[in-house]
């Protein structure tokens, strides 16, 4: 008699803690999905197949991260997709075209992407869990690190000690237009034609931009606008100086190549 009111309590119980996880779970994935349709979709499609409009004349494609030609993500465990989001292609020995997103997201929300794209394609791979085993408490930090904004003195520093003169200011500026490439600017941005479209047409950023405020953005955009579709791409100084040198030499200015507010900006409560 007792034990049969025990269970008569201990499964209603039961199913009500598994909707709680189930509940817990979509929660995560909704909010992967959000971040996925506002960062990562116009390289890798809404859908996930790498068909966004950012991914024409890019070169290697946006991963198909459902799967539909050959089991790759299939074959990932969820430490590897989370690495690759964190750290970027380049951070793992694939392409730069691949941003690095580490330093924009919370831990949690990396993890929520990484639950999101593990519905995109069939595996058997183990569900991203989001509490320490037996208590609710969460496993990651939900708070992205707000990281300081760049002094415009180390910019000057900088051209101080690397570029004093003018050959080489030069020497500068051609290693900032190799970097360019290599850590995926190009991705988003066009110059004289060639490139990606999510972010403005940089042929003209050294007639719009100082110099010093390029420095200054691409090390932390987020510093400057907290929404934007930018990565940081979690370059070192050296790097963002050569680059941004680089860029104040583009100065093509044709209506087109003109870095408007509509190109690429997105009204601030537009976010994630
Ligand atoms: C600018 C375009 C672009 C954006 C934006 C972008 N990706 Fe990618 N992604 C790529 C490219 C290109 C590759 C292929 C890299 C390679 O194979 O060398 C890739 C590869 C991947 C892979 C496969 C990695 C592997 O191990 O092969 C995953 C997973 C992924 N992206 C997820 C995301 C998520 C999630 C976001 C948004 C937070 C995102 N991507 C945003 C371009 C992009
Ligand atoms: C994932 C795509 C993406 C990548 C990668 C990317 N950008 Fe951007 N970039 C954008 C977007 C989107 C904007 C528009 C920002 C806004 O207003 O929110 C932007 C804006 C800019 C601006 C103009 C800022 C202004 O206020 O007008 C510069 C300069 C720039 N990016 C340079 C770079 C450089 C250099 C790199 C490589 C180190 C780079 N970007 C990588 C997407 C990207």
């Amino acid at each position: 008699m007792i034990e049969r009111k025990r269970n008569f309590l201990v499964i209603p119980l039961l199913m009500a803690f598994m909707l709680i996880l189930v509940g817990c779970e979509d929660e995560h994935i909704a909010k992967g999905h959000k971040i996925f349709s506002r960062y990562c979709s116009a390289c890798h499609g809404e859908d996930g197949d790498g068909t966004g409009y950012n991914a024409t004349n890019m070169d290697p494609v946006p991963r198909d991260l459902t799967d539909s030609d050959e089991d790759y993500m299939a074959k990932l465990s969820n430490d590897e997709i989370f690495e690759v989001l964190q750290l970027g292609g380049y951070g793992v020995d694939l392409s730069g075209g691949m941003p690095v997103w580490g330093k924009v997201f919370s831990e949690e929300e990396l993890w929520a992407l990484v639950a999101y794209v593990r519905t995109l394609h069939p595996n058997e791979g183990n569900e991203v869990v989001f509490t320490k085993p037996d208590s609710e408490e969460p496993l990651f930090a939900a708070k992205r690190v707000r990281y300081p904004k760049v002094r415009e003195k180390k910019f000057y520093d900088l051209l101080e000690s690397l570029a004093p003169d003018e050959e080489a200011v030069q020497e500068q500026v051609a290693l900032g237009e190799e970097i360019y490439s290599e850590v995926g600017c190009n991705a988003c941005h066009r110059i004289n034609g060639e490139g990606g479209e999510l972010g403005p047409d940089l042929s003209g950023a050294g007639f719009m931009l100082q110099t010093q405020f390029i420095f200054r953005w691409i090390l932390n955009p987020q510093s400057f606008k907290p929404k934007t579709r930018m990565a940081n791409l979690d370059l070192n100084e050296e790097d963002a100086f050569a680059i941004s040198l680089y860029l104040s030499t583009l100065k093509t200015a044709s209506p087109e190549d003109k870095i408007s507010d509509e190109e690429g900006r997105d009204a601030e409560d537009e976010g994630v």
